[in-house]
């Protein structure tokens, strides 16, 4: 099968149908939020609130990198924001395919609009924020993806369903 590694924007299901995915392939699961809050010891919203932004995305580009050693059958779920650098698009490529699990700003919006982990949409207009992020991000995250999985109004089972059928595909 071979890595699978599961993009899109905050909010739009990649560690819940990564952990999904991960049960029903039996394949394990990694995910580069979490691998960089245990290197560092500190969670993402420290690090930004800390050592800002610029600092997290080299911790991304350095955890990707390392990720080449990897299994070879695994799934990583990415932050949101890592396939913005080319470099991270590339890669990604040769770490495996990469899915784009694509919602809808309103579907982001309603998963999110209580959650205080994500120190981007800590502004007073979370919707207006989550708009401008998501069009100046639309290309990195199409560029960046092999098979595109439009989310909003699916539940678990479809979405995994349609990942399943790419995979199938393609191995
Ligand atoms: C970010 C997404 C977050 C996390 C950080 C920045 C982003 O991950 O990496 O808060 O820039 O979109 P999730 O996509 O898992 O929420």
């Amino acid at each position: 099968m071979g890595r699978i590694i599961l993009i899109g924007f905050m909010g739009c299901g990649k560690s819940t149908i990564g952990i999904k995915l991960s049960y029903r392939l039996r394949c394990p699961i990694t995910d580069t939020d979490k691998l960089i809050e245990k290197e560092e010891g500190r969670s993402v919203s420290e690090i930004f609130e800390k050592d800002g932004e610029e600092y997290f995305r080299n911790m991304e580009t350095a955890c990707i990198k390392k990720l080449k050693g990897a299994e070879h059958d695994l799934i990583i779920s990415v932050g949101g924001g890592l396939p913005l650098r080319e470099e991270n698009r590339r890669l990604l490529k040769e770490l495996g395919t990469v899915i784009y699990l694509r919602a809808k700003a309103d579907t982001i919006y309603e998963r999110l609009k209580n959650d205080n982990s994500r120190p981007l949409l800590q502004c007073d207009n979370p919707m207006e924020k989550i708009r401008t992020l998501m069009e100046g991000r639309r290309f990195a995250y199409e560029n960046a993806a092999d098979i595109i999985v439009d989310v909003d109004n699916k539940g678990f089972e479809d979405i995994l369903g349609e990942i399943e059928l790419h995979i199938r595909n393609i191995t």
